[in-house]
């Protein structure tokens, strides 16, 4: 099978497609043929080691010292099970499934094997493969902030959503609205379009206006983009509020509960998709050098079958 393998960390050009051998699944495993995956920004920042001083340790223990230990990158896919292991229960042949890999990577590859007790489910009801392939990375993410700002607790939050139009911003203000959330976003003049699609109270262009300077206060402050600290924003929080980073040492964590309510979202019409561009395997260095820019608005897809 074709796969992008990446063997060292470096620039977009260190990405290369290659012919791997096809992965098979053991007792407990599900080899899926990968349709559409999506290249994040979590997989240009292993590829490109981007972090700094002791993250950047951190992130060599996690993902490798000198090179990547997983040399397949990809956490997210949306496919059809090509075969199952003799123990696997639950799925047939034939299903389309989505799901996300997370350390172990793999998925920018023609099949993934996963193991039946990972974080897999059938694919969301009337979702394209590019569609449910795009829904994982930012879902899970913006899912576990909100739950941690105990947006259950919180009937009616008001939420400053920093870093809207990414995946993870894209995500997050859709799932808070479906929380009662009132949003605002603070988003590029490029980003305001976007913005105005989805169901945002208000719109600050931090291009336009410095949002550290408005008299608004919020119960919840999510910097999605991990541009601000606490110290910034925390005279717009209320008494009570939160502020919750992607940009500190807190490291989201994904699980199953999350990606079936991400499916259930999507087929109650309360999370769309959000695709900026789409690419070939073929095409995955071009996909990177993309999210390389950290402008991306929401999620780029990779198409591999
Ligand atoms: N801690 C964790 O567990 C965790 C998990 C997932 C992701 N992350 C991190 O979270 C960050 C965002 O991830 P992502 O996948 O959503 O990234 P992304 O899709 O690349 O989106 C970044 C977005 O932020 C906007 N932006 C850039 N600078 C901004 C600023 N100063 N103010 C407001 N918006 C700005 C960009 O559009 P414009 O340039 O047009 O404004 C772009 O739409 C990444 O750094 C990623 O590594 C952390």
């Amino acid at each position: 099978m074709n796969a992008a393998v990446c063997t060292e960390y470096g620039p977009p050009e260190v990405v290369e497609i290659r012919e791997v051998p096809k992965p098979v699944a053991g007792a407990d495993e599900i080899l899926v043929k990968v349709m559409a995956t999506a290249v994040n920004s979590g997989d240009a920042r292993v590829r490109g080691l981007a972090a700094k001083g002791t993250m950047k340790m951190l992130m060599r223990i996690a993902v490798g010292f000198s090179k990547p230990r997983k040399p397949i990158l990809g956490s997210v896919y949306a496919g059809v099970v090509e075969s199952l292991g003799a123990r696997v229960s639950g799925y047939q042949v034939g299903d389309k499934v989505f799901g996300m890999t997370g350390f172990n990577f793999g998925t920018h590859a023609g099949y993934v094997k996963v193991k039946a007790n990972s974080i897999i489910s059938l694919m969301p009801k009337y979702a394209t493969f590019e569609e449910a392939a795009s829904l994982i990375f930012g879902g899970q993410t913006a899912i576990y902030f909100l739950l941690k700002a105990q947006i259950k607790k919180r009937s009616s939050a008001s939420i400053l959503v920093i870093g809207s139009t990414g995946s993870v911003g894209t995500a997050a203000i859709q799932i808070a609205v479906c929380y009662g959330a009132t949003i605002t976003a603070v988003c590029s003049t490029a980003g305001k379009p976007l913005m105005e699609s989805l169901a945002v109270s208000s719109i600050i262009q931090y291009d336009q206006e410095d949002f550290t300077k408005q008299r608004q206060t919020y119960d919840i402050i999510f910097d999605a983009v991990g541009k601000t600290t606490l110290k910034q924003c925390a005279h717009l929080l209320k008494a009570g509020g939160v502020y919750k980073t992607v940009g500190g040492i807190e490291y989201a964590s994904e699980n199953l509960e999350q990606l079936r309510m991400i499916k259930a979202l999507w087929e109650i019409g309360a999370y769309q998709a959000v695709i900026d561009r789409t690419y070939t395997l073929e095409e995955v260095v071009e996909a990177h050098r993309y999210v390389d820019t950290g402008r991306k608005k929401g999620n780029v897809i990779l198409r591999i079958s």
